[in-house]
């Protein structure tokens, strides 16, 4: 059995999901890191879904609890991480993953309000956790956190606020690194592709009013790699690898969960 993970203590953001048929990247982290070991604090805005993950995790004969929290509010925040060290007297890893998208067309089209919210939750969000489980950390001499950021971040999209927004993730991700390093606190990044999760499918087939089974098809397609779409399941293996001692040396890594799509021209 899978024991990368075995006695640390992690904390997931968005670690339910939008509702649909597959499993989202903050849920498949939570169940693959209880699975290797850890105890997860399982951090969402909705209650009933985080509880979900944890009904998961309990049913595989894992410890998590659930929390709700709304990590664009820096109050929030910091109840998250006083929780954690309470409960659990530590906090091992953090994972970043909450992020939307939305009606994000160009500057033109895209609402002023909406560019802040998306600013506001993909990366101020980060901010906001960095700045108050970092303490805890750099007391243990010792961390890992893991950012989800998105190959929207270097690859050409016409959405304007999340690509950018998941730029400034891949740029807090450098920042925090070298500022930790000397302190043993590791800070990587992920940027997934285009993966099956509900929040891609059944999201985005309802905000953009397309067929289900033709945005499946649409976006297997336009993947290098053989099979089409990834999985919550991948970003979540990568995560494991970048939160556990085996990733003792990466720190700063921004690293494409993706087919190969950032490589693809056109
Ligand atoms: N699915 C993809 O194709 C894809 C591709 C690239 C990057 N990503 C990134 O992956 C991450 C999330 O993926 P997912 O599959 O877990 O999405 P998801 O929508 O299934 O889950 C996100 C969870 O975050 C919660 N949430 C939203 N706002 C919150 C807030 N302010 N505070 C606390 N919780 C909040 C939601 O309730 C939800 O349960 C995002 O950062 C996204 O940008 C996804």
């Amino acid at each position: 059995m899978d024991k990368r993970l075995e006695g640390k203590i992690a904390i997931v953001t968005g670690a339910g999901q939008t509702p649909g048929d597959t499993i989202g990247n903050g849920r498949a982290i939570s169940v693959l890191f209880a699975r290797a070991g850890a105890k997860v604090m399982l951090v969402d805005l909705r209650l009933d879904s985080a509880q979900e993950t944890q009904a998961m995790i309990g049913r595989e004969g894992g410890e998590s609890i659930a929390f709700a929290a709304d990590v664009s509010r820096a109050e929030d925040c910091r109840r998250t991480a006083e929780k954690c060290a309470e409960t659990y007297g530590r906090i091992d890893i953090l994972v970043n993953n909450v992020g939307i998208g939305g009606e994000d067309r160009g500057p033109v089209d895209l609402k002023e309000e909406l560019w802040d919210r998306i600013f506001r939750i993909n990366l101020k969000s980060m901010f906001l956790t960095c700045k108050y489980v970092l303490p805890y950390m750099e007391k243990q001499g010792s961390g890992s956190i893991v950012n989800i950021s998105s190959v929207a971040a270097v690859c050409a999209v016409s959405m304007l606020a999340y690509k950018t927004s998941k730029a400034g993730v891949n740029a807090l991700t450098h920042s925090v690194a070298m500022k930790y390093a000397s302190k043993g606190i590791r800070v990587n990044c992920i940027m997934p592709g285009l993966m099956n999760t509900p929040m891609a499918i059944e999201g985005f087939s309802r905000l953009l009013g397309i067929n289900k089974e033709d945005l499946i098809q649409a976006r297997n397609s336009r993947v290098p790699l053989k099979g089409g779409m990834g999985s919550g399941w991948d970003t979540a293996y990568a995560a494991l690898f970048l939160a556990s001692d085996e990733a003792k040396f990466i720190t700063a890594a921004v690293l494409p969960v993706d087919g190969g799509q950032c490589a693809k021209i056109g």
